[in-house]
């Protein structure tokens, strides 16, 4: 009893200068299941029986001067279940939201669109899904000819005429049956091909194509302006070369290739030691294709160019594998800004 007495006596001591302030605390460690208040509690069952009526009145006692203290201590926090006020500091500023920042495929996407327009090139777009004749025969090629091998595409099983554009052509060619002319137009957009991802090839990608039909468009209008694009999108000291090249849809046709922007032309693995590495392909347009829609190819002729952004984009930033645009890896996304 003597015993229990003292144990009471400090535990009520231990509370009343119990000021840390947070009745959670409080609570747990005193009145919780395994608290000090229901631990003490237990002591009765040692009490001899003659003290068990005072043992039982003086253990009361002490539970309700510890419930009193904790009350006192929830009033002074509040309503019991926030902690101390001082936890919050209502001036610091708010945790910042992380900015998202535009795709790298869209930032050179614009920039070409940009270089293009200031040379009066409108943009054109057109349907990701498209029927044959605007992704191929308009563009002279022609069903079961070869040259459709080159771009293999998946077709949408409701009609056998449908299919994924493989270029941003077939933009050209709706354009051109509008019959509004002269035409002078980019056309940026996804392009579908049936290919095996790995990478330098992925199944979707993306291109920007360029037209120009007028009277008395040529070789030279043709070449002049992708010398533009190139100084502008990749620097002055960039040197261009034609190749010729086979595309259906131009005659003649040629694939350009740039001075290669890591070695400078001395010859490295990106280049594969030529010190060239192509970007795009071009041509004047064929007259089949301007006949097909309804222009008159006696009058009229035009050039036509198509890039793929993807490729663009790697050169300019040397990026080597093209699965890293899809794979929305924020580590990759995030080294991109807006100035290219
Ligand atoms: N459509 C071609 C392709 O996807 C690229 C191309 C080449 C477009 C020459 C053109 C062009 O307009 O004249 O491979």
């Amino acid at each position: 009893m003597e015993q229990l007495l003292q144990q009471i006596e400090a535990l009520k001591t231990e509370i009343a200068a119990f000021n840390d302030g947070d009745a959670e605390i409080f609570r747990i460690k005193y009145l919780g299941t395994k608290g000090q208040v229901k631990a003490i509690m237990g002591e009765m069952k040692n009490v001899a029986a003659e003290n068990k009526k005072e043992a039982g009145q003086l253990l009361n006692e002490f539970k309700l001067f510890a419930e009193a203290k904790y009350e006192t201590l929830k009033t002074a926090s509040g309503n019991g279940q926030q902690t101390t006020t001082n936890e919050f500091d209502l001036s610091l500023p708010a945790d910042s939201l992380p900015l998202g920042s535009r795709h790298p495929i869209s930032i050179v996407k614009n920039k070409i669109i940009s270089i293009f327009q200031r040379l009066g090139f409108a943009v054109a777009e057109g349907p990701e899904i498209e029927d044959d004749f605007h992704n191929f025969t308009a563009l002279n090629l022609p069903e079961n000819h070869p040259a459709r091998d080159m771009q293999d595409t998946f077709y949408i099983s409701q009609n056998p005429d449908w299919l994924l554009r493989t270029h941003t052509s077939s933009v050209q060619v709706r354009e051109m049956q509008k019959g509004k002319l002269p035409i002078r137009i980019i056309c940026p957009g996804r392009v579908y091909r049936n290919e095996t991802i790995s990478a330098r090839a992925h199944c979707f990608f993306h291109q920007v194509e360029g037209l120009y039909i007028a009277e008395n468009v040529s070789f030279a209008d043709l070449k002049q302006t992708l010398y533009f694009f190139v100084q502008e999108m990749f620097g002055k000291d960039v040197k261009v070369r034609f190749r010729p090249s086979y595309f259906p849809f131009t005659e003649p046709s040629a694939e350009m290739d740039i001075s290669c922007l890591i070695c400078g032309g001395e010859g490295c693995s990106v280049c594969k030691k030529t010190g060239w590495v192509e970007i795009l392909g071009c041509g004047m347009v064929h007259p089949n294709v301007l006949d097909n829609c309804g222009i008159d190819s006696n009058k009229y002729t035009g050039f036509a160019f198509g890039m793929g952004i993807e490729r663009i984009t790697m050169l300019k930033y040397q990026i080597k594998d093209l699965r890293l645009f899809s794979e929305n890896d924020v580590r990759f996304l995030k080294q991109f800004t807006s100035a290219v």
